[in-house]
């Protein structure tokens, strides 16, 4: 049964950032085609980019298939990516049989002639891992937010024991040097003023340079740092393990390289490290933190932790908070370990109780709220720069990050702007900036 061909679209993109940039991607590229963004409650296709990363983020997409296939307007073309069609693959529209469209993270380019298989009525499930990469295949950057994503880096050989990343996004690849310049370069022709780089593990990125050189990701921050227009550059998510002296150093002396670093250690008892498979103990990770705060004495420290990993006694968690006390960090994720299902976590003997795990999250997240707050108070007082991204709740309100990625809110200024600003007051999730008395005199 053939079906009339989507004229619109709408992206709903869940779980990490690279999500949102392969949502931007997937609607630049529906863009291409000639269909227009739309609504959630009007669009002719609605594509759900999912995560997989725990069992709560994977069950909700079929919560919200459940809900589409109900739309009041008339059900939609529905198409799931992302890392649950990765896998989940067929399954999905066998259990949901509302699904016309299933497109893995490496094949989404793809996404024009699945749309076409799936109006007249073919099966149209993707999930291969093609040799070429996806990213030759797709249209050019578009004008958009002065905060821009860029993938550098995707998937991961580490095989953390807990982690379905390496199977979802698969091996570690780098983009190549060139590809990335000519993006961060669209990019910020397009009006971006930040970029995030972005990677599973970022900070493994390598390639080489227009001279053949091999460049680890510290090179490729001092060749964007070069361009002109670009004002900042963010990149996520490292691993410990990859933490390189280079991209150290270029913390102390890459004026444009924003002082924050999201670097998880994960848990805090060498024992679990060690079940983890993190190949890094608490020590090390430590000596690194001291490392790169000697080279850049402000740097904002963000992480990820998981409580209640099989195993995970209570002085296995007491030494998580202990870790925690000792980086002070300035925010940071923290959850509930959820078995998934091909990993080897998954099988492990001694499973903690959901009550305990619960009880750990709650400690744990009020020691690093305690953090947040005192991190957001510190910088009372200071002046520094904010990056204009939206508008805020209130009239004339916007709001800016900080140097170190928390969210201020000043009056007036225009989206885009990089304004001076000091901060006025701090709360846990957001601060008030002012304009200096001295810009306004
Ligand atoms: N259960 C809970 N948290 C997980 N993470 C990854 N896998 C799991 C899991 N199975 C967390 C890690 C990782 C972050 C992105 O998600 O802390 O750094
Ligand atoms: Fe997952 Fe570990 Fe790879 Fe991070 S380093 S993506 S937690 S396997």
């Amino acid at each position: 049964m053939s079906r009339t061909p989507p004229k619109s679209f709408h992206v709903k993109s869940f779980g990490c950032q690279m999500n949102v940039y392969d949502g931007a991607r997937m609607a630049e590229l529906m863009q291409a085609e000639g269909m227009i963004e739309a609504g959630a409650d009007e669009a002719d296709l609605v594509l759900l980019n999912t995560c997989h990363i725990r069992e709560k983020a994977a069950e909700k997409v079929y919560s919200d298939i459940g809900r589409l296939a109900r739309r009041e307007s008339g059900k939609p073309m529905i198409a799931v990516a992302g890392c649950v069609a990765q896998a989940e693959a067929a399954e999905i529209p066998k259990r949901a049989k509302a699904v016309d469209l299933v497109v893995g993270p490496q094949a989404y380019h793809r996404l024009p002639g699945l749309i076409a298989d799936a109006v007249a009525g073919r099966q149209a499930v993707d999930t291969d891992m093609p040799a070429a990469s996806k990213f030759d295949a797709l249209p050019g950057r578009r004008a958009g937010a002065p905060s821009a994503f860029l993938t550098v880096q995707e998937g991961c050989d580490k095989f953390c024991t807990y982690c379905v990343v390496p199977y979802t996004r698969g091996a570690e690849v780098s983009r190549p040097w060139s590809a990335v310049m000519d993006e961060a370069r669209a990019l910020v022709d397009g009006g971006a003023r930040e970029i995030t780089l972005l990677g599973q593990n970022v900070n493994a990125w390598e390639g080489e340079d227009e001279k053949g050189r091999t460049r680890g990701l510290d090179g490729l921050i001092r060749a964007l740092d070069a361009l002109p227009g670009l004002k900042r550059i963010r990149y996520t998510t490292s691993h410990p393990n990859d933490m390189t002296q280079g991209l150290i150093a270029a913390h102390a002396d890459v004026e444009s390289l924003m002082p924050f670093l999201h670097l998880p250690v994960q848990a805090g008892s060498d024992r679990i490290l060690k079940a983890m498979n993190r190949a890094h103990d608490v020590a090390s990770y430590l000596r690194l933190i001291e490392r790169v705060r000697a080279a850049r004495p402000d740097i904002a420290i963000s992480g990820d932790y998981i409580v209640g990993f099989p195993g995970e006694s209570d002085a296995d968690f007491e030494q998580t908070l202990a870790v925690v006390r000792k980086v002070g960090h300035a925010q940071a994720f923290s959850f509930k370990y959820s078995p998934r299902a091909g990993t080897p976590a998954a099988t492990m003997a001694d499973q903690i109780a959901p009550q305990v795990m619960d009880e750990r999250l709650q400690r744990l997240q009020a020691l690093l709220g305690e953090q947040q707050l005192a991190f957001n108070r510190a910088t009372i007082g200071r002046t520094c720069e904010i990056l204009i991204e939206r508008s805020g709740k209130l009239p004339g309100q916007k709001l800016g990050k900080s140097p170190w990625l928390q969210s201020v809110l000043i009056d007036g200024g225009e989206i885009g702007d990089l304004v001076e600003v000091e901060i006025a007051s701090a709360g846990p999730q957001s601060l008030i900036g002012e304009r200096p008395r001295r810009a306004a005199a």
